[in-house]
């Protein structure tokens, strides 16, 4: 791992040095100026309020946030595509949509300054992640209604370093430009890195031996395990960034580069809350779904957004103030129920990394025979051993499952370059059933 200078204090945003009473004091304000701004712009919130019976003046307190309503991406697709917009469409600048598997795109929109304020937290997430002005900084995250390329964009311009507008995709010309352009940092998904340090193997080039420093992942859930994997290969820091469209995009929270224990959430411009399954809030510390209420955004203000992502609520470290989220586990969605039993893939993707001769080239496919639900782990074998090395180690790793997950899979061990690569949000789970 190399070592990258540690953020200097200096350089934070004034919200980054507030004491949590000072934040506190600013989040309630905004979250005042929230309320009564989707309450009085938009219509799904002006009947949600109503028929909660709360109004804008309700709200005196943070904890007061519990009084509002939930919003769910249903409602986001009810209002398709512009219903959610604060603030005429004139003064919208920019819309991104997020895709989803099912249904509708949803829609999502920013004014000038929403664009500005996102611009300062991609570029308040760089620093955090160690990355400086005059860096160069090659963005692999795909550009167009996807909100990272763009948004990342935007924030490696803010920050003052040198962008390489890449996207995703063409993964020999990533390579061949990473060895030309010598970037400093990378940003992309964790999948992709992945995919791109195999093709630099396969160029005959060391992932370990060019310029990159910093990589700075997120859009899909990825674990501890890969973040030591990704730093070992390729001689860099790996940081997480987490965020989604409907809350902002990229930067919402990012971790820092001296204690690397899950993202900041920027908590000046995001008010996060934890949920159990019957929407009761969770005290910090306990693991549940992320909500998040938006303090800035004029035009796509967001109340009390249930992201169904699981994570927990901690303390802040580096940024004392600002609590952290502990590396998310995975969507509610994610979860595969198998005969009974709750696992993710993060769950998989940790014990596939725990034994050496596996890769980390792995997809789950669920399939069903007669009323009998099955799980199979198709992982590929490492080019440089032999077949029964890698059998042994797969049957290693099916003990490892059923000891941990507590489920008994079939884990097939398949060719080098069998399974799709990624090339963005990497697509780990097939349902056959
Ligand atoms: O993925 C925004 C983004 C772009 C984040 C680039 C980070 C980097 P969506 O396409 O709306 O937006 O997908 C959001 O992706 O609810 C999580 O389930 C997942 N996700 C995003 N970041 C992380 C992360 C972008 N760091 C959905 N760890 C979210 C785990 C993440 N999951």
């Amino acid at each position: 791992m190399s070592t990258t200078t540690a953020t200097a204090a200096s350089a934070w945003d004034a919200a980054e040095r507030m004491t949590r009473a000072e934040l506190e004091a600013l989040q309630l304000e905004r979250l005042q100026w929230t309320v009564r701004h989707a309450y009085e712009n938009v219509p799904h919130y002006t009947r949600k309020l109503d028929e909660a019976g709360v109004t804008p003046d309700d709200i005196r307190s943070l904890a007061d946030v519990r009084l509002l309503p939930f919003t769910t991406k249903e409602d986001l697709r009810q209002n398709y595509p512009f219903g959610m917009f604060a603030v005429p469409m004139e003064d919208v600048r920019r819309v991104h949509a997020s895709s989803g598997t099912t249904g509708r795109p949803t829609v999502v929109g920013y004014t000038e300054s929403d664009l500005s304020n996102w611009a300062d937290l991609i570029a308040r997430s760089l620093r955090a992640s160690g990355i400086r002005p005059g860096m160069k900084v090659h963005n692999a995250y795909g550009y167009g209604l996807f909100t990272g390329g763009l948004g990342a964009h935007a924030g490696i311009e803010r920050l003052g370093a040198t962008v390489i507008p890449m996207s995703g995709g063409q993964t020999a010309r990533q390579v061949q430009l990473i060895q030309d352009f010598e970037p400093d940092a990378i940003l992309c998904t964790p999948s992709y890195l992945l995919t791109i340090a195999d093709a630099m193997e396969a160029a005959g080039i060391d992932p370990a031996s060019t310029s990159l420093k910093v990589a700075v992942l997120g859009a899909e859930p990825w674990t501890n395990e890969m973040r030591v994997e990704l730093e070992r290969r390729l001689g860099i820091d790996a940081l997480d960034i987490y965020g989604l469209s409907e809350v902002m995009g990229p930067g919402v929270g990012n971790e820092c580069v001296e204690t690397k224990d899950g993202p900041h959430i920027w908590e000046d411009h995001f008010l996060p809350e934890i949920i159990g399954p019957d929407g009761e809030p969770l005290p910090d510390g306990e693991l549940g779904e992320l909500v998040f209420t938006s303090l800035t955004k004029q035009a796509f203000p967001v109340l009390r957004y249930r992201t169904r992502d699981l994570s927990r609520l901690l303390p802040g470290t580096a940024r004392p103030a600002m609590r952290r989220i502990e590396k998310i586990t995975g969507r509610n969605d994610d979860m595969i129920i198998l005969r009974g039993v709750n696992i993710f893939p993060t769950q998989i993707e940790e014990l596939v990394l725990g034994i050496e001769q596996l890769t980390p080239h792995f997809i789950i496919e669920l399939t069903r025979e007669g009323r009998m639900d099955s799980m199979t782990v198709r992982i590929e074998r490492a080019p440089a051993l032999e077949r029964d090395v890698c059998e042994a180690a797969a049957a290693v790793l099916a003990e490892r499952i059923k000891t941990h997950v507590g489920s008994s899979v079939t884990v097939r061990v398949e060719e080098p370059g069998a399974l799709p690569r990624s090339e963005g949000k990497y697509k780990r789970v097939y349902d056959l059933r």
